[in-house]
């Protein structure tokens, strides 16, 4: 795989891509293998992990990376640097699985229909240090974490590491698949592009004009060092998502009505998805949302508020402080490499009538839209302030709040 010399290298130097040459005979070898069911979730792995989002890592995670991502948040290579690692990439089984599995050295993985999806060679099975592994990655363990409760608290005991093959690239058949541009895919579209700086947004809600101006900021800021064609690379993640988020399906909608209504230039933007589940995680997730950006070729990670936050389960306050991601993503190990441009909190500036970054010394002047607000008021069909977002944006989020209520 050639990598211009114009893009940021991946971690570890190359990109690893863990599909095999010969899916056929891969398929009879995987029929006389132990099984092991994947969830959706797992599912979901195993696609950012087949395309080399989590270069070098080449497979789920065996003890000693497991070890190394919970107290290290990076992993060591062989010539003795460090690539940023910080949630845990595992798969879990239970007692009867092990059992079953024996003293083979790989097993099939295989989806909810039992079609084989790929192999796990070398495996290693470890013990899931389930307590321990969520006070690290969240750093609590209070009950109501949304990612622990769909696929930690009633998952097994055990978690089964090893390398991947896979046998065919991973495909959703919703719609969406052309959007899901794998990270060599990307390298070639930025190349395409003449891209000379590319800069990611990740995201995981709808596009309001305060996104918006972060993402037009840097571009101006770029152009400004010198950058002749910087590339935005709008990058909603695609995986698992709490209840209450904004279906990705929505959200392309969404997104397609902000270029089209020109709050962002397509001629400058890529827009694709990112197929990692959420963790909800905060300063521990966002420096994985940035890793796996570097991959896919990007050297600018755009950061503000609050960064894969969420409300505490069960306290009313932040899970995080909304400044941390910021300042823990500035200092990341292995994340050197990644020029992160932190930025202040945008919210509506009622004396100007739009989207602004805050200025504290008159605090009384700005209007914070939580997304509780938003989802208020596009279930009763209300308007934001004019400036929020662009009109064509807000009209798909108050249909899609329509398709919820029963009728
Ligand atoms: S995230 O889970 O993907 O981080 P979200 O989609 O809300 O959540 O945010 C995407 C990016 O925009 C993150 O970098 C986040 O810090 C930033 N962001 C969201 N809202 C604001 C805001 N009002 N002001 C500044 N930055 C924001």
């Amino acid at each position: 795989l050639s990598v211009r010399a114009g893009l940021i290298e991946p971690d570890g130097g190359k990109l690893v891509d863990l599909h095999v040459a010969e899916p056929e005979l891969k398929k009879r070898e995987a029929a006389s293998l132990p099984r092991v069911k994947l969830t959706r979730i797992d599912l979901q792995w195993v696609h950012v992990l087949s395309e080399g989002w989590a270069s070098p890592l080449a497979g789920f995670m065996r003890e000693s990376e497991f070890l190394q991502t919970l107290h290290f948040n990076s992993l060591r290579l062989d010539d003795g640097s460090f690539v940023n690692m910080s949630v845990p990439i595992v798969l879990a089984i239970g007692d009867s699985q092990k059992e079953m599995i024996g003293a083979s050295n790989k097993v099939t993985l295989v989806d909810s229909d039992d079609n084989p999806v790929a192999i796990l060679t070398d495996i290693e099975i470890y013990k899931h240090p389930k307590e321990e592994r969520i006070a690290r990655t969240w750093g609590t363990t209070a009950p109501g974490l949304p990612y622990v409760e769909e696929t930690i608290t009633n998952a097994g005991n055990w978690l089964i590491g090893g390398d991947l093959e896979v046998i065919e690239p991973i495909k959703y058949h919703d719609g969406l698949d052309r959007f899901r541009l794998s990270p060599v895919e990307l390298r070639q579209e930025f190349e395409r592009r003449n891209a000379d700086a590319v800069f990611a947004f990740q995201l995981r809600n709808p596009v309001h004009n305060g996104h918006a101006l972060l993402m037009t900021d840097t571009r101006r800021r770029l152009l400004e060092m010198g950058y002749k064609n910087p590339i935005l690379l709008l990058h909603p993640l695609g995986g698992y998502t709490k209840a209450d988020d904004v279906p990705l399906s929505w959200r392309m909608k969404q997104h397609e009505k902000v270029l089209e209504d020109g709050v962002l230039d397509p001629e400058t933007t890529v827009v694709s998805i990112f197929p990692s589940p959420m963790h909800y995680a905060g300063p521990t997730e966002v420096q994985w949302h940035a890793k796996a950006r570097i991959n896919a070729g990007a050297n600018f990670y755009i950061v503000g508020r609050d960064p894969a936050g969420m409300g505490h389960p069960i306290e009313k306050r932040d899970l995080y402080d909304a400044d941390h991601g910021k300042k823990v993503l500035s200092m990341a190990p292995g994340l050197e490499r990644l020029n992160i441009l932190p930025f202040r909190v945008a919210a509506y500036d009622q004396t100007e009538g739009k989207m602004a970054f805050f200025d504290p010394s008159r605090a009384q002047d700005f209007l914070f839209i939580s997304g509780t607000k938003m989802r208020t008021l596009a279930k009763n069909k209300e308007n934001p302030p004019n400036g929020f977002m662009c009109p064509g944006g807000w009209k798909v989020l108050v249909e899609y709040y329509d398709s919820l209520t029963p009728s």
